[in-house]
């Protein structure tokens, strides 16, 4: 069972710029709330109470102004510094001290995952002894993304960022690896683009026949936050969803109540914390 995730939330956000000059992009709101409250909400309902996240150097004072050490949420947070983003994979080898012997799930701080069979989906992933497995969705601009050619529901090929058509599936930002992750990752090398690529290590366990994949289908979302205007679409996706339903999005103190990880109290504490606001009300309501 996966019990320990890493959330990567560094990166320059230069297509978000001059947003991202003062700010890094995963503490800007998506409507009510930070952007990565809507990673930490997905593996929260994976029911990862262990989380590391990635940072880059010298904005940790930023991220522990909203989430100190997670003993508000039921969970632990601990933090590693990035001093630039030297790829995906750089999470496991910075965050080989905190993943140990065990298997861990990356989720991409800027990545936004909805939808009704989603928890399912994660209770069943972290489920995974040995190999990996992503999450695949269809997307219009496959030539953004990680891309996989799939049969019979099989990954068959993997290319970072196609520039010809390749597959329209891409490969979501959210990933669950066994302990060989980190070995992969110190053996890969940068791609032309000077990184170290998740698709690089993807291939290595493709070869060795240990690449599943799942699909977030039809009825789910997995929403871009890359340029800004995508970053806007999703916010006001939050927006509609909330307002029409009545339910938040990624309100993380709800789901650490509805997991029996806090209390009554602990939310009122959080009401206290945040202030006057929307987000406390709906808190409010939460325990009346
Ligand atoms: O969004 C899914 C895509 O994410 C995958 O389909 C691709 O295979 C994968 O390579 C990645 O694509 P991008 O090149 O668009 O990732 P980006 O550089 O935007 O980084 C994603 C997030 O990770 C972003 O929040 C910044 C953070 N990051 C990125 C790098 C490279 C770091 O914290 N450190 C890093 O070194």
């Amino acid at each position: 069972m996966i019990k320990k995730g890493i959330i990567l939330s560094g990166g320059k956000g230069t297509r978000m710029s001059p947003l991202t000059k003062a700010v890094n992009k995963q503490l800007l709101p998506i409507y009510d709330k930070p952007l990565i409250y809507y990673p930490l909400s997905v593996l929260m309902l994976a029911k990862i109470r262990d989380v590391l996240i990635v940072v880059n150097k010298g904005q940790l004072d930023q991220y522990k102004k909203i989430l100190p050490d997670g003993k508000n949420l039921g969970i632990k947070i601990s933090y590693v510094e990035q001093d630039k983003p030297r790829g995906l994979p750089d999470a496991f080898i910075l965050g080989e001290n905190f993943i140990g012997k065990s298997s861990v799930s990356l989720i991409l701080g800027d990545n936004f995952f909805y939808g009704q069979y989603l928890t399912e989906k994660l209770k069943s992933s972290v489920k995974i002894k040995n190999g990996a497995k992503v999450f695949l969705h269809r997307v219009r601009k496959p030539e953004r993304y990680g891309v996989a050619k799939v049969k019979n529901n099989k990954i068959i090929s993997i290319k970072e960022k196609p520039k010809k058509f390749f597959s329209d599936y891409a490969i979501t930002g959210l990933y669950f690896f066994d302990n060989k992750v980190v070995d992969y990752s110190k053996k890969l090398k940068p791609s032309k683009r000077g990184e170290l690529e998740i698709t690089d290590l993807l291939k290595k366990y493709k070869a060795k026949g240990k690449l599943s994949a799942d699909f977030i289908g039809r009825g789910g979302a997995w929403l871009d936050t890359g340029s800004i205007s995508d970053y806007y679409k999703t916010s006001n996706f939050v927006s509609a969803v909330e307002n029409r339903q009545g339910f938040k999005v990624a309100c993380l103190e709800e789901i650490a109540f509805l997991n029996n990880w806090i209390t009554k109290k602990n939310i009122k504490d959080a009401v206290k914390f945040y202030g006057n606001c929307e987000y406390s009300i709906y808190l409010k309501r939460l325990i009346k």
